[in-house]
């Protein structure tokens, strides 16, 4: 904020939850640029009441939230934060994985709850990550950071992706490249790293949990309604698939009577995979100055909209 201070007047929303709507809406007719979060709405309709808006930097690597195509027809600049969130993201979504793979919520759950009687050599027993099967749906860069993680745990891996990567990145990462069917059924993790789109939007559904493992384990930090919740709840309550790690629900935060959360095997978190100190503080700095290279009309040095 002392950045973007530093060059314009900005109108700061103190509250702790998303400003509503209709506050965007009022605030907006004025302004010439715009920072956002991942939880802000800004859609053509509201592109519509903001004549001289001409910047949107979004403070978050992915951009569904965001009609780019709106903005792009209305010569809007939108930009985002790649990149320095990438180490970080992947060291939470293997956080995850390992919470699954070996139960730790459920074990502090149990130690909380005064369950812990004794050492016992069937007590929550999980399962090995080193040396397992690792399916990473999505090769960009925090499907790649995934995979240098798991080459170092001695894990078989493989992805799929629209993309396939070059000869020599499959090689130095140890990547074999499969149809997703394939991944469902020989992984025993699998990880999402795709973005939101509408080809990607319930990717994971009720056959997708078919053809998994019933050892399997899915962590998701990329966004929730990749996942249709209400098939995951069921293949976690029917053991279609042993576990699940979720960053990301659908909705966000996900309702406290939800499904999900009468499991023990899922554990969850609150979409913090980003959420370290330097990374959130790279990720500030990196939308302050798209907001300001968009306020001064030049190009924006992270932007999202299709190059003309
Ligand atoms: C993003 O940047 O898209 C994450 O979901 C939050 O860091």
């Amino acid at each position: 904020m002392d950045r973007v201070n530093s060059y314009c007047d900005a109108k700061i929303w103190e509250g702790d939850l998303p400003p509503p709507r209709d506050t965007i809406i009022e605030n907006i007719a004025s302004v010439e640029g715009l920072l956002c979060l991942l939880t802000d709405k800004i859609d053509a309709p509201l592109m519509d009441k903001a004549p001289k808006l001409k910047v949107i930097s979004n403070c978050a690597v992915g951009f569904d939230n965001i009609d780019v195509d709106a903005a792009t027809k209305r010569g809007i600049a939108v930009g985002n934060t790649p990149g320095v969130l990438t180490e970080t993201t992947a060291d939470f979504a293997f956080a995850l994985m390992m919470a699954a793979a070996r139960r730790v919520a459920e074990g502090d759950r149990n130690v909380r709850a005064g369950k812990w009687k004794t050492w016992g050599p069937m007590i929550l027993l999980g399962q090995d990550v080193f040396g397992s099967t690792l399916g990473i749906v999505g090769m960009g860069r925090i499907g790649a950071a995934m995979a240098r993680r798991a080459k170092g745990f001695g894990m078989k891996i493989m992805y799929s992706d629209v993309i396939r990567q070059q000869p020599q990145t499959e090689k130095e990462l140890g990547l074999e490249y499969v149809e997703l069917g394939k991944l469902l059924a020989e992984s025993d993790f699998i990880t999402l790293h795709t973005n939101l789109s509408p080809e990607t939007h319930h990717l994971i559904g009720p056959e997708q949990f078919k053809r998994m493992k019933r050892t399997c384990i899915l962590i998701n930090t990329s966004r929730g309604p990749i996942v249709d919740n209400m098939a995951l709840y069921e293949a976690l309550r029917d053991g279609k698939i042993a576990y699940a790690g979720l960053d990301v629900t659908e909705p966000e935060p996900i309702p406290i009577d939800h499904p999900l959360l009468t499991l023990d095997n899922i554990v969850i978190a609150p979409h913090i995979a980003s959420a370290s100190v330097t990374t959130r503080t790279k990720m500030g700095m990196m939308a302050a100055e798209n907001l300001i290279a968009g306020l001064k009309g030049e190009p924006l040095p992270n932007p999202v909209n299709p190059k003309k």
